[in-house]
C-alpha cells in the first residue's frame, strides 16, 4: 500500500478527488496527509471533512528538512502529489522522493509551463495565444519547473469564443477524470489504467 501526502494551495478540486477515489481502500494506496502552504485555502477544509489529517505550514517550513523528514516519516509517506501546489520543492524533497512525486499540470506541457505559468493565468494564456487544443499533463517532478519525464497527456478542444473560465472548466474535468487513475496506474502495482 502505498502512502501519500498530497501538497495543494487552493480550492482543493483536485485533492478531494484523489481522497476520494483511494478511499475504497483496494486502489493499493492512501492518502495520509495534505500539506497546504496557505491557511486560508479552502482546500484545507475539505480535506479534513473527508477525515484526512491536514497540516498548514509555512513556505519557511516546507522548505525546512527538520521539519519535513519528520512529518512525512511520521505519516510513513513515500509517494508526493502536488495538486495545484504553488510553492517550488525543495532539492532535499526532490532528492529524497526522486521518481515519487507527480504534478498535474493545466496545460499540454511544453506548452504555457514553467514560472508564472499557474491556473487560471495558464487557461489566460492558452485562449490569448488562439490555441484550438489544450489539456492536462501529469509528470515526474524534478528541480526544475515543469521538466520532469511526461507520465500521460490528454487533450480538449478549446472552441472560438471560450473564455478562460470555459477553458479552465474543461481542464478540471479532464483532471477529475484521468489524475487518480494516472496515480494509480503509474504508482500502485496490480491497479489497472482502466479503472
Ligand atoms: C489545477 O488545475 C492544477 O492543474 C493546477 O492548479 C489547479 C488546482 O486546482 N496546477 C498548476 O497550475 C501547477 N502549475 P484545485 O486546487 O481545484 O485542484
Amino acid at each position: 500500500m502505498r502512502r501519500i501526502a498530497i501538497f495543494a494551495s487552493g480550492r482543493g478540486s483536485n485533492a478531494v478527488n484523489i481522497i476520494k477515489f483511494f478511499s475504497c481502500g483496494d486502489r493499493g494506496a492512501a492518502v495520509a496527509l495534505v500539506v497546504c502552504n496557505n491557511p486560508k485555502a479552502e482546500v484545507t477544509e475539505r480535506c479534513r471533512s473527508l477525515g484526512v489529517h491536514v497540516e498548514v505550514l509555512s513556505r519557511a517550513d516546507i522548505n525546512s528538512p527538520d521539519v519535513m523528514c519528520p512529518l512525512l516519516e511520521r505519516h510513513e509517506v513515500d509517494l508526493i502529489v502536488l495538486a495545484g501546489f504553488l510553492q517550488m520543492l525543495p532539492p532535499f524533497l526532490t532528492g529524497r522522493f526522486a521518481g515519487n512525486i507527480v504534478n498535474i499540470h493545466p496545460s499540454l506541457l511544453p506548452r504555457f509551463g514553467g514560472k508564472g505559468m499557474y491556473g487560471r493565468h495558464v487557461h489566460e494564456a492558452v485562449v490569448a495565444a488562439g490555441e484550438s487544443e489544450t489539456g492536462i499533463t501529469v509528470h515526474l517532478v524534478n528541480d526544475k519547473y515543469d521538466d520532469g519525464r511526461i507520465l500521460f497527456q490528454a487533450s480538449v478542444a478549446v472552441a472560438p469564443g471560450d473564455t478562460a473560465a470555459d477553458v479552465e472548466h474543461k481542464v478540471h474535468l479532464l483532471e477529475k477524470t484521468h489524475f487518480p487513475r494516472v496515480i494509480a496506474a503509474t504508482f500502485c502495482r496490480g491497479e489497472s489504467s482502466e479503472s
